[in-house]
């Protein structure tokens, strides 16, 4: 019962896979197969395996129609591809099968739940995408999708919903059994608002409320919702586009954010990290997982390499202080080799540490002034460098700024490529966790208070990393290999 447009893919990706070799790939993150991936979906732990689907178009490294890549993982430190779950083959979602989510049914199947996309003539003659929430049956490997499809179709909209902004539901199973979903839509003014939808069996699903309207505050539509409850308290997350830089929050474009009942906080602070998905491990822990590339730099990327796209590292979120705190899961422990240590280094102008180079590797930083001098100017951390090109951190003390950059990394792009974030002020303290994977690094800051994420695809040989003081400050630094062979 596979279609044609499947098996086209299936086929393809695996011949195609031969051709991308491990040394231009990243450790241990999950890249795409072949071609193009975009947001994660259906994360979920099904028969003993973590499974991470994800939005794939195999067969260019740019977005096209959508198909459902498919990865499962014992640790989520160790991938292995399993064929494309799903191809846009039926008339209801012939355009692309957008994000969704996972969930096991009583009876032991999965159950993935998607936007189904067709392109329609409207009456003005304008052509336009119509989304509808369908879903799909399967074992893990394969499935088999829903004889009644679509599931949720304009008919299921509140006053004033666009039937062209209508996707990516995630679902879960509420502990009396019955489903409830979250689906991301937009009023008649492009305005972003989450929809909750409630179903006995999975298959039939009705409106149940609006959980949270934008009102015109931060960006138009909201894609990608995920909710959730952490320590007592209920999450939101949600992806909003088109977002308006102000003086206060200069951050323009698609952003990912969760909302902690009142107060709204900016999950990343760097340049690549979207549409995040969460799921509980089976220790309990909330573990949420981001495509690694943002729209509005991934669109015009020039095709250095023959595969386009991969997800962050797995975070574990935790509340702190009323703030959500996000991680590396401590699995990442498993890939440290190698370690290489010094404590109390006085920094004054350029310094390279005996040990510490590599584009596959974990640093923990701490900074901080030197007792009875005057407080430094800046920290600048530089990786992925060689004589020509390099990425840096820098960080300011005395206006509190962190700031990432990779406008030299290599890029022919004009997009963005630098950002920066006011951090906690602690008398020139700051401690820095920054995860190299090749073409990537992501930075946690004072202990998961903020994440700056940045892909860069410079050459990997260019290994040095470059502490620079300007003025005089203090280091400790622990750095380890990673390695996931
Ligand atoms: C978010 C998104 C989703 C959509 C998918 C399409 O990155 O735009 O809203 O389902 O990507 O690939």
């Amino acid at each position: 019962m596979i279609s044609e447009k499947l098996r086209n893919a299936r086929s393809y990706e695996v011949e195609k896979e031969n051709q991308i070799g491990k040394e231009i790939r990243p450790e241990y993150h999950l890249s795409t197969r072949v071609g193009w991936m975009n947001d994660p979906n259906g994360f979920s732990y099904y028969n003993g395996m973590y499974h991470l689907f994800y939005q794939y178009y195999p067969y260019d490294t740019h977005w096209g129609p959508m198909h459902w890549g498919h990865a499962t993982s014992k640790d989520l430190l160790h991938w292995e591809y399993l064929p494309a779950a799903i191809a846009p083959d039926m008339p209801y979602d012939q355009d692309g099968c957008f994000s969704g989510s996972a969930v096991e049914l009583p009876d032991g199947r999965q159950l993935l739940m998607y936007t189904g996309v067709r392109r329609e003539t409207q009456p003005d003659g304008e052509i336009r995408d119509v989304q509808t929430q369908c879903i799909a049956i399967g074992d893990g490997l394969n499935y088999e999708k829903y004889e009644g499809n679509p599931v949720l179709t304009q008919a299921d909209l509140p006053e004033g919903g666009s039937r062209f902004d209508f996707r990516d539901p995630k679902l879960w199973r509420e502990a009396d059994g019955t489903y409830a979903c979250v689906v991301a839509n937009c009023d008649e003014k492009k305005d972003g608002r989450i929809l909750l939808y409630r179903s006995q069996n999975a298959l039939e699903w009705h409106y149940d409320s609006t959980l949270r309207t934008n009102n015109g505050q931060i960006g138009k539509m909201w894609e990608c919702p995920d909710y959730f409850q952490l320590d007592g308290k209920d999450i939101l997350i949600a992806s909003p586009q088109e977002l308006m830089p102000e003086r206060a929050n200069p951050y323009n474009g698609n952003v990912s954010v969760a909302f902690i009942e009142k107060s709204c906080q900016l999950l990343d602070y760097g340049i690549d990290f979207y549409a995040p998905q969460t799921i509980q491990s089976q220790d309990g822990r909330r573990i949420m997982i981001g495509w690694m590339q943002n729209w509005d730099t991934s669109g015009p990327h020039r095709g250095e390499l023959p595969w386009f796209g991969q997800m962050s590292f797995p975070r574990e979120l935790t509340i702190r202080d009323g703030k959500l705190i996000q991680k590396p899961i401590k699995e990442l422990e498993q890939l440290r080799q190698n370690k290489v240590a010094y404590e109390n280094v006085l920094l004054a102008g350029s310094n390279k540490l005996e040990g510490i180079q590599g584009r596959k590797a974990e640093l923990e930083l701490e900074i901080s002034s030197v007792p009875d001098r005057s407080m430094y100017q800046s920290f600048t951390l530089q990786f992925a460098q060689n004589k020509k090109y390099y990425t840096c951190l820098n960080y300011r003390p005395h206006e509190s700024v962190l700031e990432i950059n990779r406008t030299c990394s290599g890029a022919r792009c004009m997009t963005v490529h630098q950002r920066s974030c006011k951090v906690t002020k602690a008398d020139g303290k700051i401690k820095l966790r920054v995860l190299l994977d090749q073409y990537s690094a992501e930075v946690f800051v004072n202990d998961g208070e903020q994440v700056l994420s940045v892909t860069m695809y410079t050459n990997p040989d260019a290994e040095d990393i470059t502490f620079v003081a300007d003025g005089s400050c203090m280091m400790n630094v622990t750095k380890y290999e990673l390695n996931a062979e």
